[in-house]
């Protein structure tokens, strides 16, 4: 049964300007798919469908989160003091520990669904923990919920706690048992491949050769994407300098194990790529997680995103909690402007970030990991975030002014209605307490 949906519809076909439609109709098709957008409802072509009118509401597409630690979720705007290295060791590693405790997993991976959704996040690329158990849970919130994740078990086996390494023999058993209720829990077929694994050695530091290899053939045996962190820190780069001697640069070890582009690949950062790793991504269309909360807290630097555009290669966004500390997408499109001005002040060759370029990385762009998500082109799935913004919206203000004062200034509040695939999705309930 078709649907149609009219508000005032905007999103972006390309990075340099809006699609605006005021007043205007959307059509999705029974696979949840769009089917056109209209100013009137005769040249949708739907006459016959059911209409739902959001009035004066915004209707954008979803946003994408394409690298966020869920197990971190507990040291959110915690623990700013240190670079990532000792950062990593003090910090991270004790907390994501405890997910070897199931029952810690579940109320902190519920809270962490939980707010993904309330901040109108409808897919992620999640690293979770080396624990198979919690990760099977964090998939399994993901599907009751109805959105959209590629959840990474987090290869490890050096350089962290005995707690968090685990042998090879291990991972792929683990890897292969999460494909295993992927697969089995196919209960719908339009959901079958929202929640789904993703290859992920944590970083270079934490994986011997045997592990990244055992990790590319397992990407390549059942054609899984691979997600990592790539010249996030220069004393993480000099360390992987150490580490992979015979690696040309940082991204060259990856690719050597068969963990850059041979499937599709994320790698979150980048802040300090350049030359033949520059090259590298380019050529093996690696999709890079833009991450500058994380990159501004943990004092990573500023990674060169208008260089990364102009050379042809993908950005999408990431939160990167807990290195990051807001969840909601928005804000990460603010500080990803605002890390470009400071770029820009040091540097005039290139300008700095447009409103629609974030927009676009945050939702089609970022949306192509997942599929035909991130868009209103036709064929696309309906991801969709109805805006209510009356609170922000004190004067006369075009449709497109109101989206740029939504971005800065809104939050979760004036999010009324959430779709991922077509379908509208109300939440996840259940949270405990927190002394549980
Ligand atoms: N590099 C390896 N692990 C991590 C992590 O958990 N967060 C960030 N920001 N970088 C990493
Ligand atoms: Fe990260």
């Amino acid at each position: 049964m078709n649907k149609v949906y009219k508000a005032h519809i905007i999103y972006t076909r390309q990075a340099d300007s809006f699609e605006v439609l005021e007043n205007g109709y959307i059509g999705v098709n029974g696979k949840g798919c769009v089917t056109g957008v209209a100013a009137d409802l005769a040249s949708l072509g739907c006459e016959d469908a059911e209409v739902t009118d959001l009035g004066d509401c915004l209707l954008i597409p979803a946003m994408n989160d394409l690298h966020v630690h869920a197990p971190q979720y507990r040291n959110q705007g915690l623990a700013m003091d240190l670079e990532l290295l000792p950062w990593l060791q003090n910090y991270t590693f004790p907390e994501e520990m405890k997910f070897a405790n199931l029952s810690y997993a579940e109320r902190m991976y519920r809270r962490f669904v939980h707010d993904l959704w309330r901040f109108g996040t409808m897919r992620s690329c999640v690293f979770a923990t080396v624990h198979t158990e919690s990760t099977r849970l964090l998939m399994d919130l993901f599907r009751d919920a109805g959105m959209g994740a590629l959840v990474g078990k987090v290869a490890m086996n050096r350089n962290c706690p005995a707690g968090l390494q685990e042998s090879v023999e291990d991972m792929v058993k683990g890897y292969e048992e999460l494909l295993a209720c992927s697969q089995s829990s196919r209960r719908k077929v339009s959901e079958a491949d929202k929640v789904r694994p993703i290859i992920t050695p944590r970083f270079i530091p934490s994986c011997t050769p045997e592990m990244l290899r055992a990790c590319g053939e397992l990407a390549g045996k059942y054609g899984l994407p691979v997600q990592s962190h790539l010249s996030e820190n220069r004393d993480e780069i000099a360390w992987v300098r150490e580490l992979e001697k015979e690696s040309k640069c940082y991204g060259d070890a990856y690719d050597r194990y068969g963990l850059f582009g041979q499937t599709p690949t994320v790698m979150a950062h980048c802040v300090w790529t350049a030359g033949e790793e520059l090259e590298l991504i380019k050529r093996r269309d690696v999709m890079v997680a833009h991450c500058p909360t994380s990159n501004f807290n943990v004092a990573s630097g500023m990674a060169p995103v208008r260089q990364f555009l102009d050379e042809g290669i993908h950005v999408g966004l990431g939160s990167d909690i807990s290195g990051g500390h807001c969840l909601s997408i928005f804000k990460v499109m603010v500080y990803a402007i605002q890390v470009s001005k400071m770029h820009y002040q040091q540097n005039h060759k290139r300008p700095f970030l447009t409103l629609s370029e974030v927009f676009w990385m945050a939702t089609k762009e970022a949306g192509s990991f997942f599929g035909r998500v991130g868009s209103f082109e036709p064929g696309y799935e309906f991801d969709a975030l109805v805006i209510d913004d009356k609170d922000l919206n004190h004067d006369n203000y075009t449709v497109l002014e109101r989206l740029e004062r939504y971005i800065y200034l809104g939050d979760d509040r004036q999010i009324t209605h959430r779709f991922c695939g077509g379908r509208e999705i109300t939440g996840i309930g259940n949270l405990g307490t927190s002394t549980e």
